[in-house]
């Protein structure tokens, strides 16, 4: 199977499935004319995640990479009208057109963009005592995965779900001498989960491999036991 009948199936499905959104069309059309990079969710995931959202009742989000705010507006929809979302963004460019787009999108009073390293931004999360959140969706720099589940952990409660994005990596994974630092990530984020099952339990998590428009890849799925 080659990467043009991967696409030409993602459309098919958008074509059927997902209603035209022109806010979102103008989301990605703005993301794309100040320059930032085509990296936001499909609209078929990105509604896989909204769908999840809901699925779960989520009332409290957090998520690790804003980019333009295109997943975070699909999250933000599946709140109710008294819910929260905080997204994490390193680049303050970016964060200023997400804010825009999320204003655009009438969702301003749900989200809080936090500019600056997640790592940081997590942290004084914590520091805060931050009420845990019911949904966490990790999609940031692929290197520091591992690092960011755990500070996931700490601001999660049991029955928390946590979606980590591009853990396959083209299938990179599995080869334990890849010098690709993002696949290296992912390997240890797999070994912390793999870890994570010899103790008393924190965590149940499979990983789902997946194919479209954005090639192979695929994301994880834990929720929180304890
Ligand atoms: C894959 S993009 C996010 C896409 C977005 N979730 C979407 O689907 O629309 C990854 C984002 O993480 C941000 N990022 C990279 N390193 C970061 C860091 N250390 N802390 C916070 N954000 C970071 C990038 O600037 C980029 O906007």
């Amino acid at each position: 199977m080659s990467q043009e009948r991967w696409s030409e199936v993602d459309v098919f499905i958008e074509e059927r499935l997902l209603d035209p959104d022109p806010l979102l069309d103008e989301v990605l059309a703005a993301s794309a004319q100040a320059g930032l990079p085509a990296i936001a969710l499909t609209p078929a995931h990105a509604r896989y995640m909204h769908l999840l959202a809901r699925v779960h009742g989520a009332r409290s989000i957090l998520e690790l990479g804003t980019l333009g705010g295109y997943s975070t507006i699909w999250l933000g929809r599946a709140l109710p009208s008294d819910g929260r979302l905080v997204s994490l963004e390193l680049n303050p460019r970016y964060a200023e057109l997400a804010s825009a787009n999320i204003e655009r999108a009438g969702l301003a009073g749900l989200i809080k963009i936090i500019v600056g390293p997640a790592l940081d931004s997590l942290r004084a999360l914590i520091a805060e005592g931050t009420d845990p959140f019911d949904f966490i969706f990790i999609d940031a720099d692929k290197e520091n995965t591992p690092e960011y589940f755990q500070s996931a952990l700490e601001l999660s409660r049991p029955g928390t779900v946590i979606v980590t994005d591009n853990v396959v990596r083209d299938g990179a994974i599995v080869d334990a001498d890849s010098q690709d630092p993002r696949a290296q990530g992912m390997r240890r984020f797999h070994e912390l989960l793999g870890a994570d099952r010899l103790g008393p339990r924190r965590v149940s998590a499979t990983t789902i491999q997946t194919v479209g428009a954005k090639g192979y890849d695929g994301f994880t799925l834990a929720l929180v036991e304890r």
